[in-house]
Order: C-alpha cells, then sequence, then structure tokens
C-alpha cells in the first residue's frame, strides 16, 4: 500500500500537512483549521482497515480529505469504498479537491453535512473511524457499535491528546462487554474497539 505512491497523492497529503501546520500558530480560528491526523496515524489505520471484515467503511470528519487518502490505499486494496461526512462547507470543498487531485472518487464518498443524523443509515458496519466533536463521540458510539458487523472496527482519534475532555467514555468503552478496546500510542492516540462475536 505504502509503495510507490502515486505523484498526485504525495503531492496533496503534503500540501495538505503543510496547510495544517501554518493554520495551527496563524490565527485560523478553530473550526477552520484542519486538525488532521498524523502520517504514522494514518499508516495505522490503513494497516488495520486491509485486516477488516468484509462490510462498509464510514469516518466521521473528513476535514480536507487526508486520513481519508490514507484509508484510500486499503480501500483500493480491499475493492471496499468509503464514506466520510464533513459539516463544514469550507472542508468539504477541500475535501472534493482532494479526492479529485488524487483521483479516488471511485474509493471515497464525500457526504456533505452532519453525519449524526445519517449513522442510524448505515448497517453492515466494518470499519468506522471517528474524528469529529467531542460532545457527539458518545452518541456516534452508540450508534455504530450495534451496526458493527462481528470483527468490525472501530477507531477513535485524540483518546490520549484529550483523554481529559473523554473521561467518562474512556472508562465506558472497556467495560463495554460488546468490543474488545485498546488505546494504542501513536499520533494523538487511537482507540480501536473490535466488535465481538456473537453479541
Ligand atoms: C479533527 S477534524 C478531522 C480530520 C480528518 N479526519 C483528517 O485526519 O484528515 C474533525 C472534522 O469533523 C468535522 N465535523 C464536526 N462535527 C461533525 C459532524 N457532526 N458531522 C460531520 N463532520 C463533522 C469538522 O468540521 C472537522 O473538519
Amino acid at each position: 500500500m505504502f509503495h510507490d505512491l502515486p505523484a498526485a497523492m504525495t503531492e496533496r497529503m503534503a500540501a495538505l500537512c503543510a496547510m495544517h501546520e501554518a493554520d495551527k500558530t496563524d490565527g485560523t480560528p478553530r473550526f477552520d483549521r484542519l486538525r488532521q491526523i498524523s502520517p504514522d496515524t494514518g499508516k495505522f489505520l490503513a494497516l488495520l482497515a486491509a485486516q477488516v471484515p468484509a462490510g462498509d467503511w464510514v469516518e466521521v470528519g473528513a476535514s480536507a480529505g487526508y486520513s481519508a487518502l490514507w484509508l484510500s490505499l486499503a480501500a483500493r486494496l480491499r475493492g471496499a469504498t468509503l464514506t466520510t461526512y464533513e459539516i463544514s462547507a469550507r472542508k468539504q470543498a477541500l475535501a472534493r479537491e482532494t479526492f479529485a487531485l488524487t483521483g479516488v472518487t471511485d474509493l471515497v464518498h464525500l457526504k456533505e453535512g452532519d453525519a449524526l443524523p445519517l449513522l442510524a443509515g448505515h448497517t453492515n458496519l466494518a470499519l468506522v473511524f471517528l474524528d469529529a466533536e467531542r460532545a457527539i463521540l458518545r452518541q456516534c458510539y452508540d450508534l455504530v457499535i450495534p451496526r458493527l458487523v462481528p470483527g468490525g472496527l472501530l477507531v477513535v482519534d485524540n483518546a490520549i491528546s484529550h483523554a481529559h475532555e473523554m473521561g467518562e467514555f474512556l472508562a465506558f468503552v472497556p467495560t463495554d462487554p460488546r468490543v474488545d478496546s485498546l488505546i494504542v500510542p501513536i499520533g494523538s492516540g487511537e482507540l480501536v474497539c473490535r466488535k465481538v462475536e456473537g453479541v
């Protein structure tokens, strides 16, 4: 997956990383900042995605499409498609541009709007990456877990960097008998939840 990335992909990834670094310090308001995952986290997500059972892939929080590009590498390998949700019009435009420039519009489908009311429309989920606002995290979790196929994965970003804002949620997940879970210290900290068979 990581060998011989097309030039359009490496160039767009580099451009998004540069925008992401710049907007941390240039006064861009938080809502408009890209706040994207690290390159190592992208590789980690792609490695996980390459192993999930059959089913649908969903991302909540596309931003400019950086994490979706990493997931698209696994999607191409697996013959899967990723549906990614983004609520900000500015970022929807950037994500559309990202997916067009890198030639992944057959693999990544951008859904414009609030993911929360639409998650219930998904069934048969094999992979979900939650990377939106902490305020909707538990609601997203409660919608996603019953819709995951056995062995399907839910990955939640910022489980270390923003653990102080996720205390109740992070205390609850290890007690949920429907999933086996672990926080992996990569990037901002990835909470990986695997749906248990037979629940
Ligand atoms: C941390 S950023 C996502 C970064 C992206 N996953 C990446 O690594 O490239 C969070 C994104 O979630 C979006 N967002 C927040 N609430 C949302 C919602 N309810 N539905 C869809 N997108 C939402 C924000 O606009 C923001 O772009």
